[in-house]
């Protein structure tokens, strides 16, 4: 790369850059290639704002909450850059492949110099170089729907780790803003995943979790998906776990390579979003409850011990009191092992931003405390008839609320704490678990 060298010349050794990131496993994933360009062109990295001498932040636009968070920790970031004119502030990420965030960036926000799409992390040492050669403020404007495959990986986590196995998304929820940010799908080619895969395993990586905003539809979707899975659980990785999965394009052939293969954790996040049938028209989700319900009983039918998570949406503008209330048969029928719930938030430019609401905020804020108490006690449930039993548990680290525990999770993708040495990290271990809670187990190493 020209720029690597043009670049080594005008700045000094040792930077150090800061990564801020906001969204999903996606955002994430993208982070960690982020982190790889960059320390292909010489930089380091840090958690102190003070010692950087450029600060990323990869954002994301899911939610207003998300947003404010970012153009938050912007507004604070105003002093710094003031004091330090040298240091260069970049915004990526969801976030800038949206118009209005572009226009308030540049009016407002005037100490981001570099703003770059989610397609283009690529092109950041090209954008670093043009700020520092020019000054001026960069505004990629070259985002394309490409596949980009060779940019470096600077990873995380040696244990598990995300691969992207396709972009974008083609459903467009009616809700939802990723369609707009992140554009069409494209699918990466099988054998460029497997080699991912198999670099991992040589590497010490434990886990893998292939990523997608809807796995199901990969290569086109049929039995593609089906077809990655089983090539990927051949490399032999110890744990493979996918997300998320569209529940109307989960087919027979991929819960029956979940079910034939022992590496393929027994573990879906299937986001159910609603339980009224009106409600997820309105979402144009393209299923129904009993659609959905038939669907789990197919999926457990193969796979009864499976550990099943969902997303619910609440507040949705068309959901009335009746449909929340079918929400929450939805989630007594089915009894998912974790829940992930959010406030409807409008997002510009998606057609439900337009759509009336039905009920108050204090209504739908009323409905949310009650999908989470009703949720928190069958989470609760499900975890005690855990208890005494063992689980096999991959070691994640040290716990966070005692040195003298580590983390790890079980199978179905839940938090286990436990006594043990820090040389277990990386290892795969039998837990008896000892006591439960809602959110998390505990547990004794046998
Ligand atoms: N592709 C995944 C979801 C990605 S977004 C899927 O189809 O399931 C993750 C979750 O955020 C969604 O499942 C949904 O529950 C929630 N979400 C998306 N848009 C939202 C919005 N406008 N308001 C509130 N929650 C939203
Ligand atoms: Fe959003 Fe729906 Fe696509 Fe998921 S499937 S990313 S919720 S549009
Ligand atoms: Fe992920 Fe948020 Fe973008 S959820 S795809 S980072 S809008």
């Amino acid at each position: 790369m020209d720029y690597i060298k043009r670049l080594s010349e005008i700045t000094d050794k040792n930077q150090l850059a800061l990564i801020h990131t906001f969204g999903c496993q996606q955002n994430e994933n993208d982070s960690e290639k982020i982190a790889g360009v960059l320390h292909e062109i010489g930089y380091g990295f840090t958690d102190d704002a003070n010692k950087a001498s450029l600060i990323i932040f990869n954002t994301c636009a899911i939610r207003e909450n998300a947003e404010k968070k970012v153009y938050g920790m912007l507004g604070a970031l105003k002093p710094l850059k003031e004091m330090r004119p040298n240091l260069i502030i970049a915004l990526c990420g969801c976030m800038a492949n949206e118009e209005k965030n572009i226009k308030k960036i540049k009016s407002t926000f005037k100490q981001v110099d570099i703003v770059f799409g989610t397609n283009s992390i690529q092109e950041l040492p090209r954008f670093i170089y043009e700020y520092l050669s020019g000054s001026n403020r960069v505004f990629c404007t070259t985002e394309d729907e490409l596949i980009h495959e060779d940019i470096p990986y600077f990873r995380k986590d040696s244990v598990k780790a995300g691969v992207p196995i396709m972009y974008g998304c083609n459903n467009f929820c009616t809700y939802c803003i990723v369609p707009y940010v992140r554009g069409r799908e494209r699918s990466r080619a099988e054998g460029d995943v497997v080699e991912d895969v198999k670099k991992l395993i040589a590497d010490g990586c434990r886990e893998v979790m292939l990523l997608g905003q809807n796995v199901n539809s990969y290569n086109g979707g049929g039995d593609a998906f089906a077809n990655l899975l089983q090539k990927v659980a051949d490399t032999g990785i110890d744990r493979i776990r996918f997300m998320t999965s569209h529940p109307k394009d989960i087919s027979d052939s991929v819960i029956r390579v979940m079910a034939e293969n022992k590496n393929i954790c027994k573990s879906l996040h299937l986001p159910l979003q609603a339980g009224s049938d009106a409600v997820l028209k309105s979402m144009n989700r393209k299923y129904t409850s009993e659609w959905f319900l038939q669907k789990v009983d197919k999926i457990r039918d193969k796979m009864p011990d499976i550990a099943l998570t969902t997303d619910i949406i609440v507040g949705f503008p068309s959901e009335t009191n009746d449909d929340f209330e079918k929400t929450l048969d939805m989630l007594r029928k089915v009894r998912f092992d974790m829940i992930y719930s959010f406030i409807f938030s409008p997002r510009s430019g998606t057609p439900a931003a337009k759509m009336p609401f039905v009920l108050s905020d204090d209504e739908i804020k009323a409905n949310f405390e009650r999908l989470l108490e009703v949720q928190n006690e069958i989470s609760l449930e499900k975890n005690k008839a855990l208890t005494g039993k063992t689980e096999l548990v991959l070691v994640e680290g040290e716990s966070k609320t005692n040195p003298h525990f580590m983390t790890g999770r079980t199978e179905g993708n839940k938090i286990v704490n436990f006594p043990a040495p820090h040389s277990l990290k990386g290892e795969i271990v039998p837990v008896k678990i000892v006591k439960v809670g809602t959110f998390s187990l505990e547990g004794e190493l046998i």
